[in-house]
Parts: structure tokens; C-alpha cells; sequence
């Protein structure tokens, strides 16, 4: 079996208390088998919450931030530097769509970003809307997200996400796992992560809760 990494973005969700409901729940699971790799990415406020927590009951999860700041540690008020958010997370979203539109976030300093991740020891899970868009050289993790599909229970086709997929890597050899995000439920999970160049899934709305994202989990 191959290894799959399943990546929750909560987005602006959920208040401190309602993350640690959502691990206590997820908590009284069953391990998942060996071959799968779950990272949460939580709001920032929650993020030492969920880091505390998956420590403290030695959980197989890994914590991840949805954004770092384009700058080192310094005068850059509101902005949290990857050496910052590196004591709570291993793992970063970059470049999701949401980002690039809402905060304009440009090609250099998603560039910028990937280095000052790499820099503190934080793995970039780099997004992208279609196979063209410009991917960092030393990003090895892409998520291939289209625009149309985030949110809207319309996913793309697996066989259309497995296509994107091949173009990413034969354009950018130091790509080593591609994943699928945009509406991705337990319904239809286990069709993506069955195509042979889909490593995994990033997944918004059906990871805000712990029943909804156990159930896609076991469907994998
Ligand atoms: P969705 O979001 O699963 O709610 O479509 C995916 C994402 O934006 O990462």
C-alpha cells in the first residue's frame, strides 16, 4: 500500500475549546494504518492548543500552520514567522488559492516563504490552481487545489487531478507527492487517492469535524 498524506486546513474555523473537543473526539479512534500520514493545520490562535495536546497524548498526528509570514522574526506587526510557528507545527500550507486571492500573495513571496519554512525546519505543502503556476524549486509536497472545486461539493474528476498531477511532476522533477483538495468528502476520497500519482488529499469543510474526518480517514 502506499503512503498517503491527509491534510485537514480548517481555515478561520473554531475557537480553542472547539479544537480541543474536535481532538478529544478524535482521540477515542483507533490507530490508522501505518501507511497513512494525518496533519491538522488549525487557526493560528488554536495551534498551541492542538500542538499540547497531540503531545501530551503521544497522538500519530502531526500539527501544521496555514500561512507563515514572508519575513524573518521582527518588526512585521500581525505576521508570524516560520521560526515562530515552528515550536508548534511541522508542517505549512502555502499558496492556497484563498491567499493568493484575498491577501495578494505573490509568486516571489510564496517563493520566499518556501525558503524561510525550509530555513526553520517547516514542511511546505505547497498549493496550486492548475499545472501551470509557478512552484518553488525545493518544494517536494504540491497540492494540485482548482479554484472551482474549493468548497463548492464539485470536486474535480480523479482522472482530470491524476493528468494535473503528471504535468506538475514531469515539469518539476524535485516534486515528490502530489496532493488532490477541493470538496474532497468520505464519499469520494478513495477515488482520488486510488489513482497511482495522487499521494493524498487536502481537505477543508469535511475535516471540521472529528466524526466527518474520521469517516473520510477510514475510507482511504
Ligand atoms: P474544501 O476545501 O475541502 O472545503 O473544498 C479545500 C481547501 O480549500 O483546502
Amino acid at each position: 500500500m502506499k503512503d498517503l498524506l491527509i491534510v485537514a486546513n480548517w481555515k478561520s474555523n473554531k475557537t480553542s475549546k472547539d479544537t480541543l473537543n474536535f481532538f478529544e473526539k478524535f482521540a477515542l479512534s483507533p490507530d490508522f494504518p501505518t501507511n497513512i500520514k494525518v496533519v491538522i493545520c488549525p487557526s493560528y490562535l488554536s495551534v498551541p492548543t492542538a500542538s499540547a495536546f497531540v503531545k501530551e497524548k503521544n497522538l500519530n498526528l502531526e500539527i501544521g500552520v496555514q500561512n507563515i509570514s514572508p519575513f524573518e522574526v521582527g518588526a512585521y506587526t500581525g505576521e508570524v514567522a516560520a521560526e515562530l510557528a515552528r515550536e508548534f507545527a511541522t508542517y505549512a500550507i502555502i499558496g492556497h488559492s484563498e491567499r493568493r486571492k484575498n491577501f495578494g500573495e505573490t509568486d516571489q513571496m510564496l517563493a520566499d516563504k518556501v525558503s524561510l519554512c525550509l530555513g526553520f525546519g517547516l514542511t511546505p505543502i505547497f498549493c496550486v490552481p492548475n499545472a501551470e503556476t509557478a512552484i518553488p524549486e525545493q518544494v517536494k509536497i504540491v497540492a494540485y487545489e482548482p479554484i472551482e472545486a474549493i468548497g463548492t461539493g464539485e470536486p474535480d474528476t480523479p482522472e482530470n487531478a491524476e493528468k494535473v498531477g503528471e504535468k506538475i511532476r514531469q515539469n518539476h522533477p524535485g516534486v515528490e507527492k502530489v496532493l488532490y483538495g477541493g470538496s474532497v468528502i468520505a464519499d469520494n476520497v478513495d477515488s482520488f487517492v486510488k489513482m497511482p500519482g495522487i499521494d493524498g488529499v487536502l481537505v477543508g469543510g469535511a475535516s471540521l469535524t472529528a466524526e466527518s474526518f474520521l469517516m473520510l480517514i477510514n475510507k482511504c
